[in-house]
């Protein structure tokens, strides 16, 4: 039966869970259409008893396999066949921001070890120029922070914002114990994603330029 009034998130979870095969190992990125898009998954390997093994890009989704009973595996023993990771911003070139959720670092490195790579948005992360919405994210290590910020003005940053953590004093620290700078800049050139990783300090960003990956957008009407 047709679900009626279905998210554009929705959408592209179920296009996404439709294309997983017997045997295939999963790239599996994080935040809340990744999410959509697991539920789907663990249905289809309960009902049909596939044969998945997936690579969880954070803790939160870890935590999610875990308890959807979808097996995991690491980088050390497999690499992907294929993934799929949501995204902040889509540029019509396909630059990405990505890491409002701060897992940028192992997003990037999962993207960069598969050969096909799934990005899943609804419509409202399409925008003209990547850095319209959101802030590019840096992950930074800590002792490393004046010297990266005082590199990131040389770039041409205009507003530089350690990322608070919830629930607790100070500020978030990532799962790979450094800290977040969401950073923004009138300009973003092609070059701003080597720009910033070129710096000491800077562990990764979550800004994503001429990667090879293909787009899955869903409108919400
Ligand atoms: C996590 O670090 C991010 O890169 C997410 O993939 C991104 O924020 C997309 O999140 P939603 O699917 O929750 O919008």
């Amino acid at each position: 039966s047709e679900i009626i009034n279905q998210s554009g998130k929705q959408k592209v979870a179920q296009q996404i869970a439709a294309m997983v095969k017997d045997g295939d190992i999963l790239g599996v990125g994080s935040g809340s259409t990744v999410y959509l898009a697991l539920l789907a998954i663990a249905e289809r390997i309960k009902a049909e008893k596939l044969n998945v093994l997936a690579i969880p890009t954070s803790l939160e989704i870890s935590m999610f396999l875990s308890k959807l009973g979808i097996p995991m595996t690491s980088l050390f023993e497999h690499t992907p066949d294929w993934l799929f990771d949501g995204a902040d911003e889509v540029d019509p070139k396909n630059s990405l921001i990505k890491g409002r959720g701060g897992a940028m670092f192992k997003e990037k490195l999962l993207i960069a070890s598969s050969p096909l790579s799934y990005i899943i948005v609804d419509d409202t992360k399409i925008v003209d120029k990547i850095g319209t919405n959101f802030p590019i994210p840096i992950e930074v290590f800590p002792q490393a922070l004046l010297h990266v910020e005082a590199e990131l003005k040389k770039l041409g940053a205009n507003s530089i914002v350690l990322r608070p953590a919830k629930g607790k004093d100070g500020p978030v620290i990532t799962e790979n114990n450094n800290l977040i700078l969401d950073c923004r800049f009138d300009e973003v050139p092609d070059t701003m994603e080597r720009d910033i990783k070129s710096i000491t300090g800077v562990i990764e960003s979550g800004l994503f330029i001429g990667y090879n990956l293909q787009i899955l957008v869903a409108t919400n009407n």
